[in-house]
């Protein structure tokens, strides 16, 4: 529920469990006044805005007097939904707009609140949907004649909260955007840790948690893309909070290019956290009557701990953000050629793949890179998307894969080109950066100018013609270096700062009109393994490949951290012939997402097939109901022992998976593993022993995973299913 009373000026937003206040103060700021579990009342905040600061004091100019504000505006340290710019607050705003004259200043005031049914449609960005309500403030700086929408939305049925905004000219002149970041949150504590997840190719996602720090800590991309680098998920964590207590508040953004979670610990012990697209290189010219639209930001509240958040984030993404049809339904088992021949394949091979990947429970047959254009490396063929028909006789292939009643899927890197191409050839002005001496090549490629639409419409006809004339079920979308030279010959010197934006404004507008015409066709996000797992992409794409390293080693970091901020079921994740583990370690952990193979079927032994036609058995009878569309329990973190264990529990409460897997070799007498979610009254029968125990007992004793020795990378995949008779 959204209410605002005139009387005390103060806004606030609920559902069930949580609330948000904002009061408009005497000066017409926002002072954020309370974030946290819902209030009975909101009108009791006087207290709230006590600080040892003086009250800021100002000169009027029209009485040569000076005034203080009446309610003892603090301007250094109240928290507020949008710091000023260029005035006392130094702390940061979320907007900044140069004049045309010239000048920073930024000064938003309110005028006026109106409450939407929904969440407003961000144009141009893909953005969230379904059961909401929407604060819409205006805010109106009269010297630069710019206006901001402040969107507040709040869930009726989840713990989430969504800020973003839309700038608007409605002057004469063009002003510049030099920052426009999402969302500011000012919380009058800063006691937390901060948790972001680090990394790079192969090794995604790193789970890092510190305390955080006096001043200003950063964790951004300017990478052209949400990277591998830093994922755009981070939460702040109440001290000793655990998986099941304490105050977590989690944030992710809608948008799949650079970004900045800023948080500043100021001077008076009070957290201001800015976050949004990132403003290194940004600026945007917003000419007369035009309006800008920042990303949407998310936030999600937990006042029980991460798994509660986590939980949120998970139904959200699906119930509320996916919008391919199925990303609630069963996904397919799929099979992709790239770890198993590479760009080394011919008709026969592939028709041999299929022959024997079928055994091990494929259903949909996925060809990698290198099928089109002159593609015999990563060297040449990108932006060529014309079936190299002297290397694959594609409509062969789709037709063994129909007569093994599989579904059929296809690699694309849309964004990308190799100088070796016939379409640098024609046009070597698609090329970001174009018009330099140099340029930074990574895996022998350019980025594609996606800033320009007359190149995204290139590669859009190219793509639609491919669509049409050959009738594929699935889409991998790759995206295999990041951006460098971010300049765009399409645009005039005044607007090279809005390239970055507008590269990934183009990504979301292929992307938009293809999942569009194509509803069928489900696309599947990529970037060098897991460089682009953000909500942008998940908008479109039901699921992301996670990382290129399915070796369980780094995997299951790799995939439990993957999962602290989003769900199961858009988590690709594969077995491959990696040595470290065997096949059924490999499987249980591929299992705990959506289950694939990248290997070379036509060597795997019977013992093995057998090993993986049954986990590909599981995966078909409890991938939707216990593992997509289940409750996911993060029971241990790989880095908190030498066991890593995840539970799944479907909404129903008659069945769990539980996948428990050691790391090093070890000999432990102990190891207990307490479940949860289950209902304490239902007897569940376990394949672990094969007993059968209440809810109650699996939660307060648990099941018990030890051995005299564990081996290396061992597991237990345990099935539990509720007993009626
Ligand atoms: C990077 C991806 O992560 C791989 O799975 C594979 O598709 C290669 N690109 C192909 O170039």
């Amino acid at each position: 529920m959204i209410r605002y009373s005139k009387t005390t000026r103060i806004l606030a937003l609920d559902n069930k469990s949580i609330g948000y206040a904002v009061y408009v103060n005497d000066a017409g700021y926002l002072e954020t006044l309370y974030f946290g579990k819902r209030l009975a009342g909101y009108t009791d905040f006087d207290c709230v805005r006590k600080s040892g600061e003086f009250a800021s004091p100002r000169y009027v100019v029209q009485t040569g007097k000076e005034e203080g504000y009446a309610d003892g505006f603090k301007a250094a340290c109240a928290p507020l939904e949008v710091s000023p710019h260029g005035l006392w607050d130094k702390r940061g705003a979320p907007l900044i707009v140069r004049s045309k004259e010239g000048s920073f200043e930024t000064d938003l005031r309110f005028k006026s609140v109106r409450r939407l049914k929904g969440v407003p449609a961000i144009e141009g960005l893909p953005h969230a949907h379904g059961d909401a309500e929407t604060a819409d403030i205006l805010l109106e700086d009269k010297n630069l004649r710019v206006r901001a929408h402040l969107y507040l939305t709040i869930f009726a049925d989840k713990d989430i909260l969504l800020k973003s905004f839309c700038i608007e000219n409605f002057g004469r002149k063009a002003v510049r955007l030099t920052r426009a970041m999402s969302m500011q949150l000012d919380l009058p504590r800063a006691d937390y840790d901060l948790v972001h997840f680090h990394g790079r190719w192969a090794k995604e996602r790193d789970y890092c948690c510190n305390a955080l720090t006096d001043g200003i800590q950063e964790i951004s991309s300017n990478h052209g893309r949400s990277s591998a680098e830093e994922n755009p998920f981070v939460y702040l964590k109440e001290k000793n909070a655990t998986t099941d207590s304490g105050e977590v508040i989690g944030f992710n953004l809608i948008y799949s290019g650079n970004f900045k979670f800023r948080t500043l610990v100021t001077p008076f012990r009070g957290l201001h956290l800015l976050y949004g697209i990132d403003d290194e290189d940004f600026e945007w010219k917003l000419s007369a009557g035009e309006k800008f639209f920042t990303p949407q930001a998310v936030i999600a509240y937990s006042a029980e701990g991460t798994d509660a958040m986590s939980q949120t984030f998970h139904r959200f993404i699906r119930e509320n953000l996916m919008t391919y049809a199925d990303n609630c339904e069963y996904k397919p088992v799929l099979f992709n050629s790239w770890e198993g021949c590479t760009f080394d394949f011919d008709t026969d091979l592939i028709l041999a793949y299929i022959d024997d990947a079928v055994k091990i429970g494929t259903e949909l047959f996925v060809l990698d890179d290198g099928w089109f254009g002159a593609r015999n490396t990563d060297a040449a063929g990108l932006g060529d998307w014309k079936v190299n028909e002297k290397k694959i006789d594609l409509k062969r292939v789709i037709t063994h894969c129909t007569a093994h009643k599989i579904k059929f899927g296809i690699w694309f890197e849309p964004e990308m080109i190799n100088f070796d191409s016939d379409l640098f050839r024609a046009h070597p002005e698609y090329v970001l950066g174009w018009g330099k001496e140099e340029l930074s090549l990574a895996r022998h490629q350019f980025c594609l100018d996606f800033a320009n639409p007359e190149v995204v419409d290139n590669i859009y006809a190219q793509m639609r013609a491919f669509f049409k004339e050959y009738p594929v079920d699935y889409v991998k979308w790759d995206y295999n270096r990041t951006v460098a030279e971010h300049v765009s010959a399409a645009y005039p010197a005044d607007r090279q700062g809005e390239i970055y934006h507008r590269l990934v404004l183009g990504y979301y507008s292929l992307l938009g009109r293809l999942t569009r015409e194509f509803p069928k066709i489900m696309f599947e996000g990529c970037a060098s393994g897991g460089g682009r797992f953000d909500l942008g992409t998940l908008y479109y794409c039901p699921q992301i490949w996670c990382s290129d390293e399915s070796d369980p080693a780094q995997r299951i970091d790799i995939q439990f951290n993957t999962s602290i901020g989003y769900p199961l079921s858009c988590i690709g994740s594969h077995v491959n012939d990696s040595p470290v583990a065997p096949y059924s370690t490999k499987a249980a952990l591929a299992l705990f997402g959506t289950y694939g193979y990248e290997m070379n079927p036509n060597k795997l032994t019977q013992e093995e097939i057998d090993t993986l036609a049954k986990t590909a058995d599981v995966y078909r009878k409890y991938h939707r109901d216990v593992i997509a569309n289940g409750t996911l329990y993060h029971l241990r973190a790989p880095y908190e022992g030498n066991y890593m264990c995840m539970q799944c529990v479907s909404q129903d409460k008659k069945t769990s998976l539980v996948l428990f897997m050691n790391k090093f070799k070890e000999l432990d007498v102990f190891r207990f593993v307490r479940l949860k979610g289950l209902d304490a009254r239902k007897r569940y029968r376990n394949t672990l022993d094969g007993q059968v125990h209440t809810g109650e007992y699996y939660e307060k004793i648990g099941l018990n995973f030890s051995e005299a020795w564990m081996n290396e990378f061992s597991h237990a995949l345990v099935l539990l299913t509720e007993v009626t008779k």
